[in-house]
């Protein structure tokens, strides 16, 4: 895993821009996996400045977002829909045939899950997931416990994530208790994945997910076993890291190789 460590929020959003930015230039028609959540807010600020200033085209552009509240209509302000649309698609120039959001409202979960599971296939596969992480130690809404193999499937969200997310609606008993996710399996598929986190809140949810055991108690700890991986960490978010130091160290020697 490569861990970039940067002083601040918006240094971290800056920096997860220029990489998708990097992958969007050197594949125009690439398949971007999505998530929502505070965390990458200013990197998807950041890339409408690039679409408005450097003609970062996303006109060929194909997305899956990674998750949807269960039982919340795309028309909610809450609705990961809502959000998406708000705050990356409608200031770029992408079209909705192109983009993909678990449906939160379908009957059949199931037969939906694995239809979802098979657009993203027939895309290609995801080339790069873009990756929050909730203090659980969840991607996506694989909650802990979760079957670290697990494809597109209905969750039921622990209390700590109903009551992390409480903040986004005016009454708690609102907040949904279930999701609609894109399972461990399905992200692992991804050919790179590029994780961000900020904050001390997130430090130890953070060292438990780059250096603590693979497990299911912690399912973003999958990522370990992803051949390619890129966390971008504040100062804050990666101040539980043993080996902090010398993943710093590493990326003062990968300058000499000239990685982006
Ligand atoms: P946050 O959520 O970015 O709002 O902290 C992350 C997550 O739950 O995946």
């Amino acid at each position: 895993m490569r861990i970039i460590i940067e002083p601040d929020y918006e240094a971290i959003s800056r920096k997860a821009a220029q990489i998708v930015a990097d992958r969007i230039r050197k594949k125009p028609d690439i398949v971007l996996g999505l998530a929502t959540g505070s965390t990458p807010l200013g990197m998807y600020q950041e890339l409408i400045r690039m679409h408005k200033e450097e003609s970062l085209d996303f006109s060929k552009v194909v997305t899956f977002n990674l998750d949807e509240y269960w039982g919340l209509p795309s028309s909610h302000p809450q609705s990961y829909h809502y959000f998406m649309w708000n705050n990356l698609f409608s200031h770029v120039n992408i079209t909705s045939e192109r983009v993909h959001i678990p449906s939160g409202t379908v009957n059949d979960v199931e037969a939906y899950c694995s239809w979802y599971e098979d657009k993203i296939k027939k895309a290609g596969g995801i080339d790069l997931q873009i990756l929050g992480i909730g203090r659980d130690g969840h991607i996506g809404f694989n909650e802990p416990g979760s079957s670290l193999g697990s494809r597109t499937r209905m969750k039921t969200l622990t209390p700590e994530t109903v009551e992390d997310n409480a903040r986004f609606f005016e009454n708690k008993d609102e907040v949904p208790k279930f999701a609609i996710t894109m399972g461990g399996g399905s992200i692992m598929e991804a050919k790179e994945c590029l994780l961000l986190a900020s904050g001390k809140n997130k430090a130890e949810t953070v060292q438990r997910c780059i250096e603590g055991p693979i497990c299911a108690e912690c399912t973003s700890s999958i990522l370990q076993l992803h051949p390619k991986v890129i966390a971008i960490l504040d100062e804050e978010a990666s101040q539980k890291l043993r080996r902090k130091e010398y993943y710093k160290y590493v990326e003062k020697m990968a300058l000499k190789f000239k990685k982006s």
